[in-house]
């Protein structure tokens, strides 16, 4: 597991739009094909404005298949609805073909019949036993929820179905969402945290004692174990600013292969368990 902490959103969205869309050409140039998860929530906005702006020509769209990890159980024109949101940073503005987007049905009876009808679609993408997507896009909620896996909720413990239907806290509160099988199934898992409100679910979505039925992101470690290298170094404490003028923007990287690396940084009081490895930023 990477982290690279920046000093602002665009920052972030920079280093994630560059690395995924390196990591989709590589896997295009390997494979032939990318399947790229996107997440919901305001966060991921200004990467697909960079991937539609900065890297659409290099991006081969035409190769590229685009699911969600989650949903808002409303018409995809609502303008709470995921969908929504990255048709309108992204796919009005690259040439995907239409057959390549995959979205959460929504316009069925139920949150449960979409999520049976969506992991109907993504068995027949994943042969596996997992969708194993290539690239995955996550965000973390300021309560520790990742996708529509809420603390406390049976979601966070499913451990057969691929998408499930959910009744939230949140507003709207019926969603549809991937669990954790199937998140963290992914090649390269970019998960992008910013603000300061969410300084505290971070630090538990990345202690390896945290219990994820209380911060269920703390499960996405379970796709970062497959880190390889040596002992994870002394982390660095998060420094959160208080005023919100100037938040830190935080992008974990789940590297697997071929370029999982440790490397060491300076690190302030380190607390007595392992914690994963904090780059700090290096000014661009
Ligand atoms: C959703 C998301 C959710 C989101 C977090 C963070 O549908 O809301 O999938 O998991 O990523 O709530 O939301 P923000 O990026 O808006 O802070």
């Amino acid at each position: 597991m990477i982290i690279r902490v920046r000093d602002t959103p665009r920052e972030m969205n920079g280093d994630v739009a560059a690395a995924v869309a390196d990591a989709a050409q590589a896997v295009i140039e390997r494979s032939g094909r990318c399947s790229l998860l996107l997440s919901g929530g305001g966060t991921p906005r200004g990467t697909y404005e960079l991937l539609a702006a900065r890297h659409r020509a290099r991006m081969d769209w035409t190769h590229i298949h685009l699911f969600w990890g989650d949903e808002r159980f409303v018409p995809h024109g609502d303008p709470r609805s995921n969908y929504r949101m990255a048709r309108e940073a992204l796919l009005d503005h690259v040439p995907c073909p239409p057959a390549n987007v995959h979205p959460i049905p929504t316009a069925l009876p139920s949150a449960d019949a979409a999520a049976r009808r969506y992991e109907d679609t993504l068995r027949a993408h994943f042969p596996e036993d997992r969708p194993a997507f290539d690239v995955a896009l996550l965000g973390l909620g300021d309560d520790g929820h990742t996708a529509s896996i809420f603390p406390g909720s049976p979601a966070v413990e499913e451990a057969d179905r691929w998408v499930i239907g959910v009744a939230t806290t949140a507003e709207p509160s019926l969603r549809v969402t991937l669990t954790m099988p199937a998140l963290t199934a992914a090649a390269h898992l970019f998960v992008l945290v910013s603000g300061a409100r969410k300084a505290s679910a971070l630090r538990h979505a990345l202690d390896p004692a945290s219990d994820p039925m209380r911060y269920p992101a703390a499960a996405l470690q379970s796709a970062a174990g497959r880190v390889v290298g040596g002992p994870i170094a002394r982390p660095l404490r998060i420094q959160v600013r208080d005023d919100n003028s100037r938040f830190t923007a935080i992008t974990m990287w789940s590297a697997v292969k071929p370029y999982s690396r440790i490397t060491t940084g300076p690190g302030a009081d380190a607390p007595k368990r392992s914690m994963p490895m904090i780059v700090p930023s290096r000014p661009t």
